[in-house]
């Protein structure tokens, strides 16, 4: 079932610029989408179109098969979390505790659950010795850390984030993206990203849209998506690096196979494969389930 969807949604901001052009957009529940495109293509606006931060003159937006309208708007954003590519846009409380605790308290939770909420979120988001912090006095990755924390700590259905990964450490992008999928997979979180992160982001998602100029320039499965390096490079996106190194060596070196690996779990497949002269003896569900980057570490907490 199609949790939210989109049909030919147009937006002009007050100067006229034509940010969204006729999206078609679909997100399954349960599933794992990424949005991505060249800075300026649309995918901040897209993303606050579908929680009703700013409105389209034309076209229409469901969630759960439900149109949003100015009454219903905020009985549908209780279901959905938007993390901000700017943290300052979104945090406001005096602390990092009273920031994340505002979601909570506003849903009107009791109060050992508004605690039990902030703490598992910080601890998540492994900022605890940040709580007593004044928002001021972080830096912009731990400003992005609390707002993520401030969401999470409202446990949404859906969740969008807008660059998330952006800012933070490698080992904290990828200690995210983790967290991330696990949401997505045990408590069955849909997820839609927007995001620049070309080689962390096929270990990840299922489905992926490219914007370029306010339009759809691509859609569908992630791996079929990147399987078209002209629309790839034409949307000023680039392939993962192990699948450019991948690229180079099938052009110069006529070596591998057809379809292009995106993850260092499917090049490893294709090189062993090449190298041996025979399959891999790792079997598929290996090798998918092999989702290693430069973090070895497993998150806490969930
Ligand atoms: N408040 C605004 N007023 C006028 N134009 C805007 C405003 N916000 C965005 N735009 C324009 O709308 C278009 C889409 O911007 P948007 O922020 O959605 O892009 P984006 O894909 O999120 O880019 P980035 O990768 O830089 O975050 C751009 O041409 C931008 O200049
Ligand atoms: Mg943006």
């Amino acid at each position: 079932m199609n949790l939210i969807e989109t049909k030919n949604l147009n937006f002009k901001y007050p100067d006229k610029t034509s940010a969204l052009k006729e999206i078609n957009f679909s997100v399954r529940e349960g599933e794992f989408v990424a949005i991505m495109g060249a800075n300026g293509s649309g995918k901040t606006t897209l993303l606050k179109a579908l929680v009703g931060l700013i409105h389209p003159a034309e076209g229409e937006i469901f969630i759960n098969k439900e149109k949003i309208t100015k009454n219903n708007l905020e009985k549908i954003r209780k279901e959905i979390g938007f993390v901000f590519q700017d943290p300052n846009d979104q945090l406001f409380a005096p602390t990092v505790a009273e920031d994340i605790a505002f979601g909570p308290l506003n849903m009107k939770l009791p109060e050992d659950e508004i605690k039990k909420r902030v703490s598992e979120a910080m601890e998540i988001m492994e900022i605890s010795h940040l709580a007593s912090k004044t928002i001021h006095g972080l830096s912009y990755g731990q400003m992005k850390k609390v707002s993520l924390a401030g969401v999470l700590a409202m446990q949404p259905k859906v969740l969008l984030l807008d660059e998330p990964t952006a800012s933070l450490d490698p080992m904290g992008a990828s200690k995210l993206m983790k967290l991330f999928k696990k949401l997505n997979q045990k408590l069955k979180v849909t997820m839609v990203m927007a995001t620049h992160d070309v080689d962390l982001i096929p270990l990840y998602a299922d489905q992926l849209y490219i914007l370029r100029k306010g339009e759809i320039a691509a859609s569908g499965p992630l791996r079929e998506v990147f399987s078209d390096t002209q629309i790839i490079r034409e949307s000023k996106l680039r392939l993962p690096r192990i699948a450019h190194m991948i690229e180079i060596l099938r052009k110069e070196n006529k070596v591998f196979a057809k379809e292009l690996p995106l993850t260092i779990g499917q090049a490893r497949k294709e090189i062993i494969k090449t190298l041996v002269g025979q399959p891999s003896r790792l079997s598929k569900d290996k090798i998918m389930e092999d989702r290693r980057d430069a973090c070895p570490t497993k998150n806490k907490g969930f």
